[in-house]
């Protein structure tokens, strides 16, 4: 079978995951990892046969935590919203803001992610239009066009990755509200961004090395003068 086999890929998730909720977020159900080391360790053999990405999907990072319960808690705010989730995993804040009452695309590059989305979003009863697809080197003009609101949940832990996603977002804001939401990692913008809320949340000591992370939703701004990095 091939890896573009989609029931090869959801037996994948279904038999490495299990129905489980988001610490903050109780009222969405999604597949999630039960233990940390043999699900990356079974996923490196499946990704060496397939070349596919780890396996970031079958966690509810801070990021997607922060989005959803920040979206539930005032969802008026999204309801008719056309929302991009950058980068959206198994699409926990994607998700969220379809039971808000938003249209929502998730944009992976990862199949695997893009499956369990499918899969979160049904057992959740929304919809989402999921896009396998890197659009970082994009016109964010064109890549963008009929979106109103872009979140981006927990993608700075890589400074090249990091480089493109702040150029892409600084772009993407010229037209449209733009959301980070970063739990202090290492390559996450400090100027041209402003503070929306902030939130505690609970996470994995295996992943992260600690329970409890403060995560921080930021509003990018478009025409932040400065550099957005801190580094030269
Ligand atoms: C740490 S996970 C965060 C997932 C989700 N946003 C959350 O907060 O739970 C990072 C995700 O970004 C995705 N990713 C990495 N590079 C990407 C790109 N160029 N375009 C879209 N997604 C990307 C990965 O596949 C992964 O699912």
């Amino acid at each position: 079978m091939s890896s573009d086999d989609p029931a090869e890929l959801e037996r994948f998730i279904l038999s490495h995951t299990a129905w489980s909720q988001a610490p903050l977020v109780p009222e969405i159900r999604v597949l999630l990892a039960t233990e940390v080391t043999p699900l990356w360790q079974a996923t490196e053999t499946f990704l060496k046969l397939h070349n596919m990405e780890p396996p970031f999907w079958a966690f509810a990072w801070p990021g997607a935590q922060a989005f959803a319960r920040w979206m539930l808690d005032a969802p008026a705010r999204w309801a008719g919203a056309r929302v991009l989730d950058l980068g959206g995993g198994g699409g926990l804040a994607s998700i969220a803001a379809a039971r808000c009452g938003a249209t929502v695309t998730l944009v992976e590059v990862d199949r695997l992610a893009g499956v369990a989305a499918r899969l979160n979003a049904a057992a959740n009863r929304v919809s989402l239009d999921v896009r396998i697809a890197d659009i970082l080197d994009a016109d964010p003009t064109e890549a963008l066009a009929g979106v109103d609101v872009v979140v981006v949940g927990d993608l700075f832990y890589s400074r090249p990755l990091a480089e493109r996603v702040v150029a892409f977002l600084r772009a993407a804001a010229g037209g449209r509200d733009v959301y980070l939401a970063d739990p202090g990692r290492m390559y996450v913008p400090t100027v041209g961004v402003a503070l929306e809320v902030e939130f505690e949340v609970p996470v994995l000591f295996d992943l992260e090395g600690q329970n409890m992370k403060k995560t921080r939703i930021l509003k990018v701004g478009a025409d932040a003068g400065g550099p957005l990095f801190p580094w030269p």
